[in-house]
């Protein structure tokens, strides 16, 4: 148990049962870093009013009982009750060593549970904007960091592969021929495709023969299993994976073609789904359309809002979809927790659909349902992120760039290394820092894509901490030593290294507090943290050239932890470590 706050937890809820009887041993005793010391444990102030004394004197019994000398250096009761509790150096650099032989870093085991998660989700046939780079990214570091603290994460990729806008693809696709240059356009730039088809059914008049009477047609047989239509269809949704798994691999994003569970994965249970809230009561007929109205909606003037689960003219639509999507989630997948890495603006259609699951008896009260809700990102003009003519970015050229940009760096900086490894670096950096940015903001938040701020050497930036950890790495190199052997007695004496061997035991804490929050940007700012304690800890402690071959093995060891922790928080968002910067 590397994780101080907790141990320290516990050997003052010991002395709380001891001083105040065993119903005070499982009080909060409310560990926080402290300004005057390394914590402080505030329970005196709260515990005061239960017990109806001074805080102070609380905080004289609670020292009366604690047993922390092992641990602590210092213990002191300052202002009104607070106690301050300054660790022991030996202490600290005793769990810092236990680190190097730990493979979980000090990240504590959780009960394992089942989470469904539902991220990345483009649409076929469409370009991934932006907002699914986003959607992708955040939800690739929860994926990530869930299964690192051992939980079984089942990754849904929602894609949109299903609805009326088909009908127009697949009469598109008919018209430029299956085999045409047109038709190649999806597996690199959808949008393209997309748009021809759209500006057709536009342009397209009322006669039988017109694009646009042959789209609603086709419509019609798809939904209607029609066994041509269905080839084309799976066509299009083949050609469609062709270009998100170009993404993915691009960016280094985990999903493959057996996290997919589109829109379409769920059709054969949307009849069920509507006939259950049927007979169940929950749905009723409204205007022709099968509505549910979940208690607790109202929009202007208190009308209750309907989510539309069957349209007047029979169809089902995306609220059908997510529906199924919680009962398949629930009863095959076994889910415990479900979560969607989803934008912001989508938060009320999955309310009402959870609400109307759990009306339905879908959704038992033991299973928590969160929206991951992302922001947007935005271009330097404050709006939504788009290209000069208003058309979405296309994500590979925006992915292009960031390479471009940083090979121009690595090539700047490192004018020695070969073409191939500059190369190679220049793809870590740059799509690094396109994923780290979207990572160290909170991601309900909207931020400003900029380049010349992401690419950045110094702040909190991909490239910054990724430098961090090439550092040591050529430290060693240097040394002409073997990172594996640095494995020698960890002492701290100086303040710089207190400070970083303290924050290397942050790490388990802080990853595990990512996965309850579900907030990757916690562990950005932790990274970020660890780096700036490396770099004052260069600045005071010399590692090569330390005076003593202890104090050098040691410097050695730390850096090794440093380096470890380093790799796998870049790891756990996703972010490669490159071999020299
Ligand atoms: N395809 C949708 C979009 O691009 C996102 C789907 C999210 N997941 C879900 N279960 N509804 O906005």
């Amino acid at each position: 148990m590397a994780d101080p706050q907790e141990v320290l937890s516990r050997r003052v809820q010991s002395a709380l049962g001891a001083a105040f009887g065993p119903e005070f041993a499982d009080t909060d005793p409310v560990i926080r870093p402290s300004q005057f010391a390394d914590y402080q444990a505030n329970a005196a102030l709260a515990l005061a009013k239960r017990l109806g004394r001074k805080p102070r004197e609380v905080s004289a019994a609670i020292m009366e009982h604690l047993d922390v000398a092992d641990v602590c250096r210092d213990v002191e009761v300052s202002g009104p009750g607070f106690i301050n509790l300054t660790l022991r150096e030996d202490w600290i650099a005793d769990q810092a060593r236990r680190l190097l032989d730990d493979p979980r870093l000090g990240t504590p085991a959780q009960e394992v549970r089942n989470i469904p998660l539902d991220y990345s989700a483009p649409n076929v046939a469409k370009e991934m904007h932006v907002g699914h780079l986003r959607t992708t990214v955040v939800g690739d570091a929860l994926a990530r960091t869930l299964g690192f603290l051992g939980h079984n994460v089942i990754r849904q990729n929602h894609i949109g592969d299903w609805g009326t806008p088909f009908g127009m693809l697949i009469e598109h696709l008919l018209e430029v021929g299956e085999d045409s240059p047109e038709t190649d356009l999806l597996t690199t730039d959808p949008n393209a495709f997309y748009q021809a088809a759209r500006t057709k059914f536009d342009a397209s008049g009322p006669g039988q023969d017109e694009f646009a009477a042959r789209a609603r047609r086709r419509v019609v047989s798809l939904q209607g299993g029609d066994e041509e239509t269905l080839r084309l269809w799976r066509e299009l949704v083949g050609l469609s994976k062709v270009y998100f798994n170009k993404v993915y691999t691009e960016l280094g994003v985990t999903l493959t073609d057996d996290d997919l569970a589109g829109e379409s994965t769920y059709n054969a249970m949307l009849a069920d789904v509507c006939e259950e809230l049927e007979s169940k009561g929950i749905a009723e007929v409204s205007d022709g359309a099968l509505c549910v109205f979940p208690e607790g909606f109202t929009g202007r003037e208190g009308k209750p809002i309907p989510l539309i689960v069957r349209k007047s003219d029979g169809g089902y639509g995306y609220a059908t979809t997510d529906l199924a999507t919680v009962r398949y989630r629930v009863e095959e997948l076994k889910a415990d927790r479900i979560l969607y890495v989803v934008g912001a603006p989508q938060a009320l259609h999955f309310k009402m659909v959870w609400a109307t699951a759990r009306e339905a008896g879908w959704l038992p009260e033991g299973v928590e349902t969160t929206h991951v809700q992302i922001g947007n990102v935005l271009g330097n003009d404050g709006k939504i992120l788009r290209t000069r003519s208003g058309a979405p970015v296309r994500l590979m050229a925006l992915l292009d760039e960031a390479i471009e940009r940083a090979a121009a760096v690595v090539a700047q900086n490192r004018p020695d290394l070969d073409a191939e490894s500059q190369a190679a670096i220049a793809r870590q950096v740059g799509i690094g820092a396109v994923k780290y940015a979207d990572l160290s903001v909170a991601h309900d938040t909207e931020y400003t894509f900029d380049f010349d701020r992401m690419l950045a050497l110094t702040g909190n930036t991909g490239p910054y901490l990724q430098y961090a950890q090439a550092r040591i790495r050529s430290i060693f190199r240097k040394g002409g030593l073997d990172m594996s052997e640095a494995r020698g007695e960890i002492s701290v004496s100086e303040d710089a290294e207190r400070a970083l061997a303290l924050k290397l035991l942050e790490f388990g804490p802080v990853v595990a507090q990512v996965g309850d929050l579900l907030q990757p940007h916690r562990l950005s700012t932790y990274l970020f943290e660890l780096a700036q304690s490396l770099t004052a800890f260069y600045e005071h402690c010399p590692v090569l050239t330390a005076g003593t071959r202890a104090e050098r093995d040691s410097r050695l060891a730390l850096i090794s932890v440093a380096f470890r922790v380093l790799v796998q928080g870049l790891d756990l968002l996703g972010v490669e470590a490159p071999e020299h910067m």
